[in-house]
């Protein structure tokens, strides 16, 4: 999602005339679009922005505006711990980024906008600013109404609305045009998306009618939101990838309720059986949280168990972070950080365990990838995904790029598959 608010940003320069510089040094514009999920991706905005204070000091016309998060969180704090900062804006309020530059130069003042509007969800998504490759993303709800008692999402970025589904269907039909054929429909809280009596379900089954658009994703799921219909809509649609991100958070029903999660480790199972019962390829990945305040063994050893019982193909796992205002600072600790590193560590090696074996399963079968860019391992090699979402790299030429492709799978790490392609790709 701050992926494509930072593209959402850079659209809206693009209109005013700017240009994206060659490097920091030559900007005369800078913008921070800043996550605060966790205290290390906001600690990191500061010491970015200390970084930028030879830049500054050369040049004092330069303008750095501070965005996304962090800048919703701390408002005028920011100006106070940093004078290097000309302006904040809110990740609900970048509409206003044009006024807000023009301020910036007319008068030299600091301005800062943290209105919770809808810019965002209207901002149309034809007019981002993409990198290379064939996926775009569509902020189709934005904002979060739960009350997870870890997150600070809710307090960052509101109340959840949803774009208009005709706004979607427009937008999807432009960015076809464009060349775009993978859609990533993005929001908090993307299950709750809402437009009277369109859910998500609905809206997944009408992109179907769009010419061009192949893959459809979206992200992120709330197990106790991911209705039967939306199963349903995933099976019947050939377009909507066999994936999904579904955060788990623990395998603790305790954990669980003390995180505030509405609903527990069995349900949370159900839903996986149900997906993959009607799904039965299905990719599936997840979010963990280790060491949640007072976290014993015994709770973090059903989280273990989780991940070896599901056998996600993915899982992204974090330390707990402590969160401003969040209500699991009321919450007693007692853990010491030592012990919370060894529990991350032990579940990563566990999952990279989990993930070898079962990319190993894949060895000798074809898969079908979109490619989407040049592989980490170098060379003329090419990285592809599965619809599965799995990362399939192979050499090629960069005509391929954007390109299905047929591969055979040769070799597999815990993170990705090796192959070679079997016939030509297809237009
Ligand atoms: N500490 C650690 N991880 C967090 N997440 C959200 N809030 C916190 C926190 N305070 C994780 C959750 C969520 C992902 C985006 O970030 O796992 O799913
Ligand atoms: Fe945060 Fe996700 Fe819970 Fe919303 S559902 S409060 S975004 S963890």
């Amino acid at each position: 999602m701050n992926t494509h608010d930072s593209e959402k940003l850079a659209g809206i320069l693009e209109e005013l005339g700017h240009r994206s510089a060659s490097d920091v040094q030559s900007a005369d514009l800078i913008l921070l679009n800043t996550c605060s999920i966790r205290e290390k991706a906001e600690e990191k905005v500061f010491s970015h922005l200390g970084s930028l204070r030879p830049l500054k000091d050369l040049r004092p016309e330069l303008i750095i505006g501070l965005c996304g998060c962090v800048a919703q969180q701390k408002g005028e704090e920011i100006f106070r711990r940093s004078n290097l900062v000309d302006f904040v804006l809110g990740p609900r309020a970048i509409a206003s980024l044009p006024g807000i530059l023009e301020e910036v130069r007319n008068r030299r003042s600091r301005p800062i906008d943290r209105e919770r509007r809808d810019d965002s969800i209207l901002y149309d998504a034809s007019r981002a600013r993409r990198g290379p490759g064939p996926r775009a993303f569509i902020t189709v709800m934005e904002g979060c109404n739960k009350t997870c008692t870890y997150c600070i999402v809710p307090t960052t970025r509101g109340r959840e609305v949803s774009k208009p589904a005709e706004d979607v269907l427009r937008e999807a039909e432009a960015l076809a045009l464009a060349g775009y054929c993978e859609l990533e429909l993005l929001g908090q809280n993307v299950n709750a998306y809402r437009d009277g009596a369109i859910h998500l379900d609905g809206l997944l089954r009408r992109l179907q009618q769009v010419e061009g658009i192949r893959r459809v994703r979206f992200t992120t799921s709330h197990p106790a939101h991911l209705s039967e219909e939306i199963i349903r809509a995933m099976r019947d649609c050939p377009t909507v990838c066999n994936a999904l991100h579904l955060p788990a958070q623990s395998g603790s029903d305790a954990v669980l309720e003390r995180m505030r999660r509405g609903y527990t480790r069995r349900r949370y199972l159900d839903r996986v059986e149900r997906l993959r019962r009607a799904i039965p390829d299905i990719g599936l990945s997840t979010d963990i949280i280790v060491g949640y305040p007072a976290e014993t063994r015994e709770e973090f050893e059903d989280t273990l168990g989780l991940l070896k019982e599901v056998e996600f193909d993915q899982v992204y796992s974090f330390l707990y972070s402590p969160r401003p205002g969040t209500d699991a600072l009321l919450q007693s600790d007692g853990m010491d950080r030592d012990e919370k590193e060894d529990r991350l560590h032990e579940l990563q090696l566990l999952q990279q365990e989990i993930q070898r074996r079962n990319n190993l399963a894949l060895v000798g079968s074809v898969m079908e990838v979109l490619v989407d860019g040049f592989s980490r391992m170098g060379g003329s090699f090419l990285k592809g995904r599965t619809a599965t979402n799995r990362v399939v790299n192979f050499p090629g030429e960069a005509s391929a790029m954007g390109k299905f492709a047929s591969v055979r799978v040769e070799a597999a790490g815990p993170n990705s598959l090796e192959g070679r392609r079997i016939e030509p790709h297809r237009p």
